[in-house]
């Protein structure tokens, strides 16, 4: 009935740089981790739906970007609550929304406008990403990335380090510098930089001589 894909793997740190053409089903994606970090083709896909809370604006908002032949297609029993056909025909106002949070959605669809639009957007996010990246490539095997190059993210970037030891020092380290949740997800541990769209470059540069530094005094 459909094809569904996560974009964007947040625990691993991986990306899908494309996406494959599946005809006639709908292609289904979970873009709640890098949707709007760059510019995408709408047309390709049948529904997209991305929880705001981490490109878009505080949690509590879900954005869905859908066709309309699929809205309608839903059968009766579904629950009218659970029915994306009643926020369309309700202009998303069926029930009371989260005022706040689309409030500030849209501050931030602004701000991205600013900054270049989703051009502009993906120009710094490619720069974020680069820096830690080259940080851990030219490191000579003292980080390692998780992800072959081809499918890193550049929203959630994985490393580790010769051990668990030397990654609880770099994690307790890295928050006496002022830096926050560097610890990776607890399935698969490591370490992990997110660098959602609200993470400036200066940043990543920060991050990226700490790295430096702690390589320095460890190798
Ligand atoms: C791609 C993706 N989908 C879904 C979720 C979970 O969202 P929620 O906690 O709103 O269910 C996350 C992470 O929070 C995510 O990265």
């Amino acid at each position: 009935a459909y094809v569904h894909m996560t974009s964007n793997e947040t625990i691993e740190g991986t990306q899908f740089k494309q996406f494959p053409d599946t005809g006639s089903v709908p292609l289904i994606v979970d873009m709640s981790s890098d949707i709007f970090c760059k510019p995408f083709d709408v047309t390709q896909f049948g529904l997209i739906y991305a929880g705001a809370q981490k490109n878009l604006g505080p949690s509590g908002v879900t954005v869905v970007i859908a066709r309309e032949e699929l809205l309608t297609s839903s059968p009766d029993n579904i629950p009218t609550m659970l029915r994306y056909s009643t926020y369309e025909k309700n202009n998303s106002l069926y029930n009371t929304p989260p005022s706040f949070a689309i409030y500030m959605v849209n501050e931030v669809l602004k701000w991205i406008q600013e900054e270049g639009g989703l051009a502009g957007i993906e120009r710094v996010n490619q720069q974020k990403a680069a820096l830690l990246y080259d940080r851990i490539d030219s490191s000579e095997g003292f980080y390692r990335g998780c992800v072959d190059s081809a499918d890193r993210s550049i929203m959630n970037v994985t490393f580790r380090l010769a051990n668990e030891d030397l990654e609880k020092q770099f994690i307790k380290e890295s928050e006496q510098a002022g830096f926050i949740g560097l610890k990776g997800h607890r399935s698969v541990g490591g370490l992990r930089a997110s660098i959602y769209n609200a993470v400036p470059l200066e940043n990543c540069q920060a991050l990226a001589e700490f790295m430096d530094g702690f390589k320095q005094r460890n190798s």
